[in-house]
Formats: C-alpha cells, structure tokens, sequence
C-alpha cells in the first residue's frame, strides 16, 4: 500500500499543524510505503519570491526529518525533482473540464480574495492546481492519501481525472482513497481560535525560547483569584491546549483548577514547560540537522531518485495510452 502526501513549504510550522498534520502523517510511516513530498511547485501559485521558496523548503525538509519522518523507511524529495509530474499534469488537464476546476472551494476563495473575479489578481497555476495535484497522486500509484479537511474537494477532483482518464485511454490510473483526517483535535491558538497562521495565533513548534514564552504568558484568562475553585476548568484554553500536547498532565492541571489555589500564572508556566520539554528532542535533532545540510540534501536527492523510478513507470503508462509513444 502506498500512502501519498504534498506538504506546501509555507515557512515555520506550529503546534496546530505538527498535530493536526505532521504527527498523522510521520505515525503513517508504520503502515505502508510512504511517499512524501515538499510541494514547490504548488508554492509557486502564491509565493513569488525565490529566496523564500528555498528557504522554506529548506525548513519544511528540517522540520520533517527532525520530528521523526525516517529517510530509511520513507521517500521524501522536493516535487520539482521529479518533472514527470508536470507532464502528467498537461495530459489530465486535457481530460479536466473547466467547470470542475471552477466549482474548486480553494479556488473560488481566491478569486474572492484576491478580487476583480476571474480576470483579476488570480492566475492560472491556482486554477490548475487541482489538476496538478491529481498529477502528484496518480504519478506514483498512490493508494492513500492523507490530508486536511480542506484538501477533500482536491481529491475527488484526482478521483473525477482518474475515472475520466481511464474511460477514454483503458484502465491506466489507481483510484486514490482520501483519508481525511476528522479525528484529530482541533487545536486551539493562544486567542481561542483555532490556531491558523492567518490569526496570527500561533505557537511554532521550533520557536525561540524567551518570544515563545511571553507568548503563552501573555494568554488572556478571567480575573478570577488562584484561591477560587473553578469548575469550568474543561473550558480554560490553557488546559485544552496542554491536553493536546500532553493529555495526563493536562488532566491533572484541569483538577487543580477545579479544586482551587492554583493560579492562571503558574497553569501557564506549566504549560510552556511541557510544550518546551515536549518538542526539546526534535529541538535538538533540528540543530544537529541544520548544522549538516548535506545530509539534508542528499535524503531529498535519494528520495527524487526513488520516486523517479516510479514517476517515469507510470508517465510511460499514461503516454502509451493515449497515443503519445
Ligand atoms: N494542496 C496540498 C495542501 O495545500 C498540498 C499538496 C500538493 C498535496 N500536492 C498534493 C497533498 C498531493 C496531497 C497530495 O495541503
């Protein structure tokens, strides 16, 4: 079984994403082949700055490795690696219909966005990316996909090109099976909200001591004095939080509020304590990464390769059946 993933390097990942996204999808790693790829390519359809792209392709690779993604056990490269997909991706276009793409939730929130509707600030990348996407999946036989709740609609589109490919040329591509991740907490940011970049509520899994800190300090909670027992505890944005980093001691933190004499002030420095030991081993294993960017390297040039072998399987697939060998 092979288990598939794009993951957009989009600069410095948080606590939401590690694990509502990244812990899922490195546990994956157990049970099949898993093959994983930064999505530069998709990257290019917002981000128009080189220098950013590589850097955080760069940190997305570091992140990954550093939080337990094993190069031994997965294949991991940078899409761009492998241009099979581009081609793949002319060959669905020709079977997407315009509609389809048109209909995309991600797309149309763009177009709003950016304004002037369709002939305004979008370009066309952000409407074929559907289309390239499918081409990521379908390029390497994928089984499984996991991915967000907002990824789904991307999915079927990959389904709708299969089935649509397949009709016309004879049976060439696997149908792919989403695997939506619902069951993974939602994890709250430091205002309540859910935590997301676009709140700018955020805390990054690898951020730097002292600004994480005062971040979580400066946490809004009632007035209530630390005597008062509080038996709303459940609900404190605190206790939630650590309950999702660590599920025993938020418990036990939840009892202390409710029982009483145990102040917001300390809650939060029980917080920052367990966040901090809680990521202090991949902590450490990022710097010793960061510090061997050769190693780094050539995991994700190892990874092309292997994904290569596949890519171009499948491509000479495709390209038999509609004609083009
Ligand atoms: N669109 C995905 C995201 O933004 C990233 C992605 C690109 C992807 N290609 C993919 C995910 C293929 C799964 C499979 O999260």
């Amino acid at each position: 079984m092979r288990i598939l993933t794009g993951i957009q390097p989009s600069g410095a990942l948080h606590v939401g994403n590690y694990f509502g996204a990244m812990l899922p999808a490195i546990q994956l790693q157990q049970e099949g082949e898993a093959y994983y790829f930064i999505a530069n390519y998709h990257s290019m359809t917002s981000l128009t700055d080189a220098k950013l792209r590589r850097q955080y392709t760069v940190d997305v690779a570091l992140d990954f490795l550093a939080c337990g993604l094993d190069p031994k056990k997965c294949v991991f490269w940078r899409q761009s690696d492998v241009p099979e997909v581009t081609e793949l991706a002319w060959l669905l276009t020709t079977v997407a219909h315009m509609g389809l793409l048109r209909r995309c939730h991600s797309y149309k929130d763009k177009v709003d966005k950016l304004g002037g509707g369709e002939d305004g600030a979008v370009n066309h990348g952000l409407f074929a990316y559907p289309v390239l996407m499918a081409a990521d999946i379908l390029l390497y036989d994928s089984n499984i996909v996991p991915v967000g709740k907002d990824q789904k609609q991307h999915l079927e589109v990959t389904r709708d090109l299969a089935i649509k490919f397949n009709e016309l040329y004879g049976k060439t591509f696997v149908l792919p099976e989403s695997r939506i991740r619902e069951d993974v907490a939602v994890v709250p940011g430091i205002d309540g909200q859910k935590m997301s970049k676009s709140y700018g509520n955020t805390i990054e899994i690898f951020g730097e001591e002292k600004p994480t800190r005062k971040k979580i300090m400066s946490m809004q909670m009632d007035s209530r004095t630390p005597e008062e027992p509080k038996l709303d505890a459940d609900k404190n944005l605190a206790v939630q939080l650590m309950k999702v980093i660590d599920l025993e001691k938020g418990k036990a933190c939840e009892e202390k509020l409710r029982v009483g004499g145990y102040g917001y002030g300390d809650l939060k420095k029980e917080l920052f304590g367990t966040y901090w030991d809680y990521f202090s081993d991949a902590r450490a294993k990022r710097a010793e990464l960061a510090n061997n960017l050769d190693f780094v390297n050539q995991v994700l040039n190892d990874g092309a390769e292997k994904a290569r072998v596949v890519a171009s399987k499948v491509l000479a697939r495709a390209k038999r059946a509609c004609g083009l060998d």
